[in-house]
């Protein structure tokens, strides 16, 4: 296990649509790799690490959202299939735009579709914290920051205030 490193906003990778992964059952590369993102989001203490983030432009994610019974997964080319017409604010950070954080208004709730690392095509409908989280690492997929969800103003804002504390 390795923690890799997080890139962070102003990075290429972040913006690039991530390749389709073919999925290869228990293939023992893409087993470590899932592990890593692991290992590396507990340690940056996130709930959600998409591969490009630590330069991997593919279309996997790792997400533990820390409520209830959720339990930690891997998914591989997730696609939001459904989303809810009702849309609901959460404040939203990101591991790649460290410790600046806003609301965000998304669709409360969403039907996501992906492959696990077994090949085996999953749905989650999920809500709350899992459907905030789903929807923001699916977007690092296309390249999507949460900044790019905010108002120019409110954006400008935040930007402001990461490179206030990156300077
Ligand atoms: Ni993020």
């Amino acid at each position: 296990m390795a923690i890799l490193k997080i890139e962070t906003l102003g990075s290429e990778v972040l913006r690039r649509r991530a390749d389709e992964v073919e999925v290869v059952a228990d293939d023992p590369e893409t087993a470590r790799l899932i592990e890593d993102m692991f290992e590396t989001m507990y340690d940056a203490h996130g709930i959600g690490l998409a591969a490009p983030q630590v330069g991997i432009s593919r279309r996997l994610i790792v997400v533990h959202v820390n409520e209830e019974d959720e339990k930690p997964f891997a998914l591989f080319n997730p696609r939001v299939v459904e989303a809810g017409k009702a849309k609901e604010k959460g404040e939203e950070g990101c591991l790649s735009i460290p410790n600046v954080s806003a609301l965000v208004e998304r669709p409360a709730e969403v039907v996501v579709e992906g492959v696990d690392p077994k090949g085996n095509t999953v749905r989650i409908e999920a809500d709350g914290m899992l459907a905030r989280c789903l929807q923001h690492e699916i977007d690092h997929l296309d390249g999507i920051l949460f900044l790019d969800r905010l108002s120019p103003l409110k954006r400008n804002m935040i930007l402001k205030k990461y490179r206030k504390q990156e300077s």
